[in-house]
């Protein structure tokens, strides 16, 4: 492992910051200065965290303005378009959402939702808060006064809207909901998409990154733009959404990220006096931990996602496996995962350059190191482990992470991704996400001056 920092822990504070800076638009980042030029839902959650360690305020702007784009529903899409940059596809019109009746009237949005990792961000936004304490404490306690109404009932929404039978797993309609947008995780649902007559598109993805292998390619985009088409012909109606779409798979990488939230959110509900409704948060972590935890393969020890219209488990080496890290659960299973997770397949695979998990195993068959979400290791995603691995006490796991993730992030490229064995910043440099889990996992520390 390299362990020798190449830029002082100071300047990596910098250049992360001014990574925020130049995303900001002034009420919401932009996921990437190019290839991203919108408001990404789960994105935004990050850059809150981000930005709660330099600006507790404008933290609070990034998820009120979030917030603002909350359909009638309860669901919080997962593009929030800004006014200036028609520089990304597929951009509001060709969402359908202008007939959408649930979707707030004057604000663009996309029509499909992104894993629930808000309520974590907010748990910081008030942690940082009232820890500067003055005006930063009194702007997140009244944020978090504000807005638990809209965040519950976004769990609400998910709670029961895409877990109809309380099967205690997230079903999802897009691979773009997953966030893991081409995992081999999809692989066999989409094999079973056939879409009919898309309208001709001109990508513009593959004109901000190095080499166009490092994205989805032309037929994989053809079956997303068929599924934005199938839901946009009913307007994109929760019933009738499910009769439509040719993709119906139950996400447990989601479903963790329901559960942690639901239970961060129910502690938040707790501190301000919502006790019954923390109790009904309570119930929806219970049950999303439960369903997590019922998806394990037995042979690899991994999370398994869930084929709705197909009617079988979906097994692959990736690393939504580890949603039980994520959700939290039974020790055996957490342990065990532990022990995974740490091994040759993963953490402590021998080609890696740095210690952390690629989004796909090296030791798979589906393994790409630079395509997307086929083999790059994701900053923000080993920040969310650390994050959990921290809220259960394992330290020694936070530890490894926080040091690889810092060695990793020195380039000072802030990439989307990167390439597992080299090193490589891949897909979008200056990615806000990516700065954010940046600032996160330097926590107060820039601020200690060693000699
Ligand atoms: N992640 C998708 C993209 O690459 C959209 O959600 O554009």
């Amino acid at each position: 492992m390299n362990t020798t920092p190449r830029v002082s822990v100071q300047d990596l504070h910098r250049a992360a910051a001014e990574v925020l800076r130049l995303n900001d638009l002034g009420t919401m980042t932009t996921a990437a200065p190019n290839l991203y030029p919108h408001m990404w839902s789960w994105d935004a959650a990050f850059v809150a965290i981000g930005l709660a360690r330099i600006n507790v305020p404008r933290a609070i702007t990034e998820l009120r303005t979030l917030l603002a784009a909350q359909w009638s529903t309860g669901m919080i899409p997962h593009i929030v378009f800004s006014e200036n940059s028609t520089d990304y596809f597929p951009g509001f019109d060709r969402w359908g959402t202008e007939s959408a009746r649930a979707r707030p009237s004057g604000i663009k949005s996309s029509g499909i939702c992104q894993p629930p990792v808000h309520a974590i961000a907010l748990r910081q936004i008030l942690d940082r808060g009232r820890a500067n304490g003055g005006a930063d404490q009194e702007a997140a306690e009244t944020f978090l006064a504000e807005s638990f109404d809209g965040w519950l009932a976004w769990h609400r929404w998910l709670a029961t809207v895409r877990d109809p039978d309380a099967a205690g797993l997230i079903e999802i309609h897009h691979g773009w909901e997953s966030g893991f947008d081409n995992s081999p995780r999809w692989d066999g649902p989409y094999a079973r998409v056939q879409a009919g007559t898309v309208p001709a598109f001109t990508r513009r993805d593959t004109l901000h990154v190095a080499d166009t292998g490092e994205r989805p390619d032309d037929s994989e985009y053809t079956k997303y733009l068929w599924l934005v088409q199938q839901m946009a012909s009913v307007e994109y109606d929760d019933e009738a959404v499910r009769n439509v779409v040719d993709f119906r798979v139950r996400d447990v990488f989601f479903s963790a990220i329901m559960a942690a939230a639901s239970d961060v959110l129910a502690a938040l509900g707790e501190e301000i006096g919502r006790s019954s409704d923390a109790g009904e948060l309570r119930d929806f972590a219970r049950r999303f931990r439960d369903g997590v935890a019922s998806t394990i393969d037995p042979l690899s020890g991994l999370a398994r996602d869930y084929d709705i219209l197909a009617g079988e488990w979906i097994s692959t080496d990736t690393v939504s496996g580890f949603a039980p890290l994520v959700s939290g659960g039974g020790e055996s299973l957490l342990a065990a995962q532990r022990k995974l997770l740490l091994g040759p397949d993963w953490m402590g695979h021998p080609g890696l350059r740095f210690p952390l998990p690629p989004s796909t195993s090296p030791s798979s068959a589906a393994f790409r190191p630079r395509t997307y979400w086929r083999g790059p290791v994701w900053p923000f995603l080993n920040l969310l482990l650390g994050w959990a691995s921290q809220r259960d006490g394992q330290n020694e796991i936070y530890q490894a992470l926080k040091a690889a993730s810092l060695d990793q992030l020195a380039d000072l490229r802030f990439g989307e991704y990167y390439e597992p064995f080299t090193g490589e910043p891949l897909g979008s440099l200056n990615q806000a996400w990516t700065a954010a889990a940046c600032l996160e996992w330097i926590g107060p520390d820039w601020q200690v001056r060693t000699a």
